[in-house]
């Protein structure tokens, strides 16, 4: 089981997001991006999209990342430990926040230098699904000047920025789909990550 500080599910609620440094293992972090890398190099990612299914646009202005999607049954070890962590951690949070969460929906994400995803609420317009974001970053020896830095914006006042979180290695922010504002600011340099979304149904809508 994840140890959740009581600090973590505290912030989750009461501020609607949160990071920790220490809650996954630090070599189950390393190996995601090894895999990661390697998915990327034989040419496994394509470039996100903006909304749903068919309403689907393709703007790099506004989302510059590229995106290689995990499914349930991936059978890469490192894919199977970080899929019963999550599992356990979906557990944890329906615990504590009576949520109904079943599954999480997950892709690697890789921002190449110059990208950022600009100004944004996760859940879809037209539906609920999405109710918890999850990001766990990927990124050895990030410097202050790499930029790509997640910014955490007002719900009440998106035009104030309240955080600015740096993509470290083995750094995991969650916060609400539904209520938090948020953008990637462009990196410098390649950056990596696995992003999910904790849902409340089986589809993939
Ligand atoms: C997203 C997103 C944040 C990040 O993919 O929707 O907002 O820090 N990602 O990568
Ligand atoms: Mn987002």
């Amino acid at each position: 089981m994840p140890i959740i500080p009581d600090r973590l599910l505290h912030d989750l609620e009461h501020q609607g997001w949160t990071v920790s440094d220490d809650i996954i293992p630090a070599e189950l972090a390393h190996r995601l991006l090894t895999e990661g890398k390697h998915r990327w190099e034989t040419g496994l990612f394509h470039p996100a999209r903006i909304g749903r299914s068919l309403m689907q646009q393709r703007n790099t202005d506004i989302r510059g990342d590229t995106i290689c999607w995990l499914e349930d049954t991936d059978p890469h070890p490192a894919c199977i430990d970080f899929q019963h962590w999550f599992n356990e951690l979906q557990t944890l949070l329906n615990r504590y926040f009576f949520l109904g969460l079943k599954r999480l929906e997950c892709h690697y994400a890789r921002y190449g230098s110059g990208a950022g995803y600009a100004r944004h609420i996760d859940q879809h317009r037209d539906t609920s699904y999405r109710k918890i974001s999850m990001v766990l970053y990927l990124n050895d020896s990030w410097q202050a000047g790499d930029g790509g830095e997640l910014c955490i914006y007002d719900p009440a006042g998106p035009d104030t920025e309240i955080a600015r979180i740096a993509p470290l290695m083995g750094r995991l922010a969650l916060f609400r789909a539904d209520t938090i504002p948020h953008a990637v600011l462009p990196c410098q340099r390649a950056r990596w990550s696995l992003t999910g979304w904790f849902r409340t149904d089986d589809d993939n809508l």
